[in-house]
């Protein structure tokens, strides 16, 4: 351990309302609303943290992967911040960060571990053999787990973002539906077809009942979550899991691999739903080991779409 424990004072987060009406993500719009928060935000932080502008010592911000629209808001602000008070920038891969929470409520967690990262952009499955080195064991081949939620949710009538949604429909019914399990092979993940499962027995079914169709969907994505799991602690070796990411705040999810961890002896490591969705402590917390360890970040540090952990 090189950046040491994070200790929040504030954790503040906007959430987009305005995508509702639209059933998922108008990236213009994203963009626009960060546009209105970003400043009220960083304020409410440091009131909240009873921190001084003057007492910053570094500013982390998330520079990749993402929407180039919302990027192209945090990264510049953050690096003026930087800037004006002359303290150091550290870019944070948001992927990165997610892992990082995992450390947020348990410092004493050390690398080597297995992490799963549950997003609704990413579902990535890697050993993290130190902080800020990783290697990849597989990731989903088409949806995201969290896309796949939120697009089962649309054809639920549910609004976005529907992950919670699909889980609290889903408490009310039975899985009484037989989803196929999917499995591309390896430790990769793929959702559409368990998604379009969903989307033709609709059209068949117009009237099995919704919840029943939550709890079986819900049912089938996270017994190919912790099938990966499974498969890639017994090819490891490692006694510890760490599972993150807006998916991990699903608590059948959590039961599911409570249950497999108690099977197995592995040390599972979920943090609190809060930090399992998107926030900035995770952020400032990866960004405090990256500077540690290697130093800050050029103030022409690009936003970028994409780019892998490494
Ligand atoms: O990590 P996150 O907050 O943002 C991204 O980096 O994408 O993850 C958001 C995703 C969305 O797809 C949302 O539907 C899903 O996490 N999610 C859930 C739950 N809460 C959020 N999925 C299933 N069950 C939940 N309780
Ligand atoms: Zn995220």
């Amino acid at each position: 351990m090189v950046g040491g424990r994070t200790t929040v004072l504030s954790s503040v987060v906007s959430s987009q309302l305005v995508h509702a009406e639209y059933g998922g993500v108008v990236p213009e719009l994203a963009a626009r609303e960060h546009m209105k928060a970003i400043v009220p935000v960083v304020e409410a932080a440091l009131l909240q943290s009873k921190v001084a502008w003057s007492s910053l010592s570094l500013v982390a911000v998330t520079h990749t992967p993402g929407l180039m629209g919302a990027l192209l808001v945090g990264l510049p602000f953050a690096k003026a911040l930087s800037h004006s008070l002359g303290v150091p920038l550290i870019g944070v891969n948001h992927l990165e960060g997610h892992v990082f929470a995992l450390r947020l409520e348990n410092p004493e967690l050390e690398p080597p571990f297995l992490a799963a990262v549950l997003s609704g952009g990413h579902t990535e499955l890697l050993v993290v053999e130190e902080w800020c080195r990783y290697r990849p064991l597989g990731s989903t081949i088409d949806d995201a787990c969290g896309e796949a939620f939120d697009k089962v949710a649309k054809l639920l009538g549910l609004p976005y973002p529907g992950g919670a949604e699909v889980e609290k429909l889903g408490r009310e019914g039975r899985e009484s539906i037989v989803f196929p399990v999917p499995d591309p092979g390896g430790f990769d993940f793929s959702f559409s077809g368990l998604k379009t499962a969903v989307l033709y027995h609709r059209r068949d079914h117009p009237d099995a009942p919704r919840a029943d169709v939550a709890a079986s969907f819900q049912r089938a994505a996270v017994a190919a979550v912790t099938s990966r799991i499974e498969q890639a602690v017994r090819r490891t070796g490692l006694r510890v899991v760490g599972v993150s990411g807006g998916v991990a705040a699903n608590g059948f999810l959590r039961e599911r691999l409570a249950e497999l961890a108690l099977r197995h002896e592995f040390r599972l490591v979920i943090p609190r739903p809060a930090y399992c969705t998107d926030n900035a402590a995770m952020i400032a917390a990866a960004g405090t080991e990256r500077f540690a360890r290697f130093g800050p970040s050029p103030l022409d540090l690009p936003a970028a779409a994409r780019t892998p952990l490494a």
